[in-house]
């Protein structure tokens, strides 16, 4: 698996305000939606270009542009809909294929509950977001469900990813590419990533 930390300055000046104890909602939600943006911008950097033929002002001339297989952004709620609006800002064409994960109380096991994908999505670079990688075990789910759909390239981006979630992600699915803002020091007791962000869903829709 390949993981990306980007430092760029932009990225981790606002990963910084959002580890604020007392950032607002408002803000928090901003700075998501940015950080995300950020991270789409490196996590596109690969992609296939083609030349073209077009009529410029003055006759025709050659330009690049984006070859290839389109993108379906994949937010696994509720979280990961706090960046789905920062990748579509530069990917406004995207589709955007819905993923839902519960954890079953007694045997800890993610489970899919809901799933509204766009049709031929094995034909789509499937660009997955959730703010926060700590077990890994939704977002191992979800590109579980995602290749049993037919997805062949997968891009994860999260906003900050615990080195036991990468572990496990690395084990289960080694072909794909990560992209975050950082890999944090460890999870705690609670699942937690530290230092983290706190509950990030929480965070962004401003339940307690
Ligand atoms: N989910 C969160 O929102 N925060 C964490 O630290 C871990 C999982």
């Amino acid at each position: 698996m390949k993981v990306i930390e980007v430092k760029h300055p932009l990225i981790q000046h606002k990963l910084g305000l959002m580890r604020e104890a007392d950032v607002s909602t408002k803000r928090f939600r901003e700075l998501a939606k940015e950080v995300a943006a950020l991270l789409t911008y490196e996590a596109t950097s690969d992609f296939e270009m083609e030349t073209v033929e077009i009529n410029g002002w003055n006759g025709p001339i050659q330009v690049e542009q984006i070859k290839g297989k389109k993108v379906t952004v994949v937010p696994i709620l509720r979280a990961g809909l706090g960046m789905m609006d920062g990748v579509t800002e530069h990917i406004p064409s995207a589709k955007i294929s819905v993923v839902g994960i519960y954890r079953d109380e007694e045997t800890l096991e993610p489970v899919p509950y809901f799933e509204k994908l766009v049709s031929n999505i094995e034909e789509r670079i499937a660009m997955v977001v959730d703010p926060m990688l700590a077990t890994g075990g939704s977002m191992i789910s979800t590109l579980d469900l995602l290749k049993e759909r037919g997805c062949t390239h997968i891009k994860v981006l999260v906003l900050v990813a615990a080195p036991e979630g990468l572990k496990a992600l690395e084990e289960a699915h080694p072909d794909i590419e990560l992209y975050t803002a950082s890999v944090d020091e460890r999870l705690n007791e609670h699942g937690y990533i530290l230092p983290g962000l706190g509950d990030a869903g929480d965070k962004i829709f401003g339940t307690k």
